[in-house]
């Protein structure tokens, strides 16, 4: 059977306090909706339709994904009114309802349950939690069989107690969708066409409800103030840290490590405290990250070891290199093995070749470096005339002295040497010596200047 997805995401989240569409709101550094529609993804459905409203526009602009198709929701009149919207949208067998809000549900619950539809059952997501108020109550029969929702403001004392409540997520077939929406009614204590109502509706026609718990809690927790999503944040950072430490990486503290993208990551890996993964990052056989690090969209090679507060960014590091501390590889950068780029260097989009070291104080951009060259403290590649860069080049066995200022475009020549606190706006041939500064003079039993 055909599956569609309908997510809801139309809902104005005033308790967010904020200018920013609630769903938009990050976890993991991407908008909260955008989880869902990965997890919908993963059940490969011919069709999702997310049902949008307030902020729309940017909603539409900052999600994305494959056969997304969109349904505009003007007024917030209800759940069932709101996944009414999308029926135009769809013609498939099935339809599972999500909701934007509801970032951490995993694609295997979800698997699980639309397996159960069929066009005599609906499936229900239900959960016991420990405090059920707020939330609709799943109403049973003497036989225990699911027999109608209802919300909290029009629940009875009774009602109120019962333990059981609705997540929200439900998935029946598109046919009992059609038959029933446009029977929704909106009198009740909030004026809106629940989608709810579908249950007892279900149950009249004959279908069975199968209802089921997701394998955590936490899967159908939704956001609605920034203390919610403080706490989803967390838990999805914790199952980050677990997958990780499983997949034998040693994390110093587990509750210190943020992974904002996808972290592929070998085995005895060692990463210390407050370390960030963002974007695409690939992490080698036992390297070593310490504290305070930032590595985005790079690569770093089997045995490389990153020393405290550096930052990586569009990188690649090969194998058995040294990184900081207090090091930044700027977008561009690749460093060959054994490389080492030191304290208080910045680098971009810049080859450093094999066994290259630039270990003190440097800038280094656009340029290409051979192996084994000696990148002195203070060395600075000139690249930029204020409207235009270029580049530089330093050849293998290159040395260049502490305090050198490179004016690209310039070459360095194989095995040649730069004195200290030159300035290089000449190329410097295979071999050679280029000493651009000022001549010392000194002068005998100099009298200092004293006070008069
Ligand atoms: C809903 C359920 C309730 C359940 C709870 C779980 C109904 C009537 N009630 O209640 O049984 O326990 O969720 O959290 O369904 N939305 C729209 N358009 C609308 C209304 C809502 O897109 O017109 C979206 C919201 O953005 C939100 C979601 O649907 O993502 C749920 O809406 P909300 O108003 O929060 O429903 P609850 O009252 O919490
Ligand atoms: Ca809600």
């Amino acid at each position: 059977m055909s599956l569609a997805v309908v997510i809801l995401a139309a809902g104005k989240g005033t308790r967010m306090k904020s200018e920013l569409p609630k769903v938009l709101h990050p976890i993991a550094g991407r908008p909260m909706v955008q989880h869902v529609v990965e997890a919908a993804a993963a059940l490969e459905p011919a069709n999702t339709v997310i049902v949008y409203g307030h902020g729309g526009e940017r909603v539409r602009e900052q999600v994305s994904g494959e056969r997304l198709r969109w349904a505009e929701q003007a007024e917030q009149l209800g759940t069932g009114h709101a996944v009414a919207q999308a029926l135009p949208e769809l013609e498939e067998d099935v339809v599972l309802v999500l909701y934007g809000d509801v970032p951490l549900i995993r694609p295997d619950t979800l698997r699980d349950f639309v397996a159960t539809v069929n066009d005599h059952t609906l499936a229900l997501m239900t959960l016991t939690p420990d405090d059920p108020s707020g939330y609709g109550r799943i109403v049973r029969n003497e036989q225990g069989a699911v027999v109608r929702i209802v919300e909290q403001k029009d629940a009875s004392d009774e009602e109120l107690r019962i333990a059981e409540i609705n997540t929200g997520i439900l998935a029946c077939t598109r046919r009992f969708l059609n038959d029933s929406l446009p029977r929704l009614s909106n009198s009740n204590a909030q004026g809106e066409y629940y989608l709810t109502d579908l249950i007892a509706m279900a149950v009249d026609a004959g279908l069975t409800v199968a209802a089921s718990q997701p394998a955590f809690a936490w899967e159908v927790d939704g956001v609605n103030d920034r203390l919610q999503l403080a706490r989803l944040e967390r838990v999805y950072q914790r199952v980050q840290a677990d997958t990780l430490m499983r997949e034998g990486v040693t994390l110093l503290d587990p509750a210190r490590l943020d992974v904002r993208g996808r972290a592929t990551v070998a085995n005895d890996v060692v990463i210390d405290v407050n370390v960030i993964l963002e974007g695409d990052v690939t992490i080698g056989t036992g390297v070593r990250v310490g504290p305070n690090c930032l590595i985005r969209n790079a690569t770093l090679g089997a045995g490389t070891v990153v020393e405290a507060h550096s930052v990586i960014d569009g990188a690649v590091v090969g194998e058995h290199c040294q990184v900081g501390p207090f090091a930044r590889l700027r977008p561009g950068t690749e460093l060959a093995a054994r490389a080492k780029v030191g304290n208080f260097v910045e680098t971009k989009k810049s080859q450093i070749g094999e066994g290259s070291k630039v270990n003190h104080l440097s800038y280094i951009g656009d340029s290409r470096v051979g192996r084994n060259v000696n990148v002195g403290a203070g060395t600075i590649t000139c690249n930029y005339d204020g409207v235009n860069k270029f580049q530089t080049t330093m050849k293998d066995g290159a040395f260049i002295g502490s305090n050198s200022a490179l004016v690209a475009p310039v070459t360095i020549g194989e095995n040649a040497t730069v004195g200290a606190g030159s300035v290089v706006t000449k190329d410097v041939p295979d071999n050679g010596l280029a000493v651009a500064r000022g001549q010392q003079r000194n002068v005998d039993n100099w009298p200092r200047p004293s006070k008069k």
